[in-house]
């Protein structure tokens, strides 16, 4: 029986055309700047987004902390999102290996925060503060229902930190499933910030690794910070292989992700026991509530497990449902006809 994991799109599996392009890579040493895959990929990323420069790192996780620490000095201090990815889920790398100091203001359901709070965040020039450096955004926002930031919006937020003399990073794990979503050229979410780092391994299907972009001084320097973290991957284009073809082939698709995930999303709002706002089905990312005195959700979570259905328990009563390049729209089916016989017969 074929598992149906809606977990995260981190579970994709390399398609055969990314397996071909790893068998057939040419590779060197990337820490002499000798890979060519590698080259040819990070050549690649920088075009697509509009930078002068990319470097591709082992995780998303790696490329934020390295853009980090390349714009902040220890005692410096970072304003993110209070539910970002980087604040919540990122083993607060930024404070423990970089002494950065993380200050958080609300993300909206949107994603966005408000220009007003971020403002109010910024310190000012006072011996008992820590200094203001940095501004995170995060695109599509993950824990805020995967909603895309809209350039303009971005725009804004660059404008505000740069007049006060601040950079800009944007965590773009999902940025493509943004772009698509919003029907824009990635470039022009990319365009207003200073740094920038994208997933191959999400719904793009390649197996490892994200790239950072920007200009290419900030480039030079992050490359010493992924030294520093023990991430000089030599051989990397084995990887780079593989994130290649996935930015060649996998991202126009993505339109099926986010098409599976309102069909999802639809089915569950029609599922009694269980409930959703289908105002916040966006992009790939369905999250929705059990309501039912009758199951818990992790008797939930056991029987669709049962039937080779998994879904992420957030607890106590949240779930998460992530749609992604293997999960066909008969899937999607399989699954809204699981959670109405569990729930209807728990
Ligand atoms: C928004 C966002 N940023 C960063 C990451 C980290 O990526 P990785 O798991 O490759 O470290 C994730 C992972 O799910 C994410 O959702």
């Amino acid at each position: 029986m074929k598992t149906i994991d809606l977990r995260s799109d981190t579970v994709t599996l390399p398609t055969q055309a990314m397996r071909e392009a790893i068998y057939n890579a040419e590779l060197g040493d990337d820490v002499f700047a000798e890979d060519p895959t590698t080259n040819r990929l990070e050549k690649m990323a920088a075009g697509i987004m509009g930078k002068e420069a990319a470097m591709l790192v082992a995780s998303g996780t790696m490329g934020n902390l390295v853009c980090i620490l390349t714009h902040c000095q220890r005692g410096d201090e970072v304003i993110l999102g209070d539910k970002s990815h980087s604040f919540l889920y990122e083993a607060g790398g930024m404070s423990a290996l970089g002494g950065i100091h993380p200050h958080t203001v609300v993300n909206q359901p949107d994603g966005t925060m408000r220009l007003e709070d971020i403002e109010s965040a910024i310190r000012s020039d006072n011996v008992h503060f820590p200094r203001t450096r940095l501004v995170c955004l995060e695109n599509t926002h993950n824990y805020c229902n995967g909603s895309p930031l809209t350039a303009k919006y971005t725009e804004k937020v660059a404008a505000l930190a740069h007049r006060r003399g601040l950079k800009v990073h944007l965590d773009g794990a999902r940025i493509f499933n943004a772009a698509v979503a919003l029907g824009v050229d990635v470039k022009e979410l990319a365009g207003p910030v200073d740094s920038m780092s994208f997933c191959l391994s999400k719904g793009l299907a390649a197996p490892v690794g994200s790239v950072i972009c920007g200009s290419s001084e900030f480039i030079a320097e992050a490359r010493r910070n992924r030294k520093v973290l023990g991430g000089g991957m030599r051989q990397c284009g084995i990887i780079a292989a593989a994130g290649i073809t996935a930015l060649e082939q996998m991202v126009e698709r993505l339109k099926e992700d986010h098409a599976n995930a309102r069909r999802l999303a639809e089915g569950i709002s029609q599922i009694s026991g269980l409930s959703i706002d289908l105002e916040n089905i966006h992009t790939n990312i369905v999250y929705f509530d059990l309501e039912s005195d009758q199951i818990t959700a992790e008797k939930l979570m056991q029987k669709l497990a049962d039937r080779s259905i998994k879904i992420l328990n957030l607890g106590p009563a949240r779930l998460r449902a992530v749609t992604h390049y293997g999960i066909t729209t008969k899937d999607i089916d399989v699954t809204l006809d699981a959670l109405q016989t569990i729930i209807k017969k728990p």
